[in-house]
Order: structure tokens, then sequence, then C-alpha cells
């Protein structure tokens, strides 16, 4: 319940995008900018996970048919094709996310 450590903000220093688990959720957890942003790391189209993908400019690109997100929100852009078949892609969801001095936090509670 409420928010939970997940992170420390100096681990950021190397990396740009961290999975973490809170509550058996899966989250990825990302800096973009200079704000962290956490959003369910399963790919609404098939599962694949939005860790493996690739972080650029804000947007995440899951590594299995390439469905591409904002990382700030977990929102699908653009329409993604398998095979010349456009699929619909659900809108994933976002968490809050606060720093506390160094600490990360992610409640996956809130809507
Ligand atoms: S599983 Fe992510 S695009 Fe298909």
């Amino acid at each position: 319940m409420g928010f939970k450590k997940v992170a420390e903000i100096q681990e950021f220093d190397k990396i740009e995008k961290k999975l973490v688990e809170v509550d058996d959720k899966k989250i990825l957890l990302t800096k973009v900018g200079e704000g962290y942003y956490a959003i369910a790391n399963k790919c609404p189209h098939m599962g694949g996970s939005l860790y493996k993908g690739t972080l650029k400019d804000g947007i995440i690109t899951c590594p299995r048919h390439g469905a591409k997100y904002d990382a700030k929100t977990g929102r699908g852009l653009g329409k993604p094709k398998i095979l010349f078949l456009e699929f619909k892609m659900q809108d994933d969801r976002s968490y809050p996310v606060k720093v506390v001095e160094n600490d990360i936090l992610v409640n996956i509670n809130e809507e």
C-alpha cells in the first residue's frame, strides 16, 4: 500500500531504465530528462518485456514487435503493424512516482 522505495537516484547516473518489482508487479522505471516515470513492464500487445526494449527520447520500443510507448505515460504511440496487419494497441498503465531525498518511490495502488 502507498509509495514503496524501488531505487535510489544515484543508480540512474549510469542507467536510464530499471526493472523493479512491487507487490509481484513488474514495473519499468525510467529517467526521462530530469524526471522519473513508472509504467507496467508488460507490453499490452503480447506481453513483451518493455525493459528489454530501447528507450530513446522518452519513447520505449517493445523488443518483440516494435510497438512504441510514451515512457512517461505508458500510452501507445502510432499504429504498429505485424505482417501488414494493424493491431489495436491498448494504453498501458502508469504509476505515480516521487523522489524523497535520494530515494525513488512508486505507488502501484493509486489509479
Ligand atoms: S509484444 Fe510488444 S509489440 Fe508485440
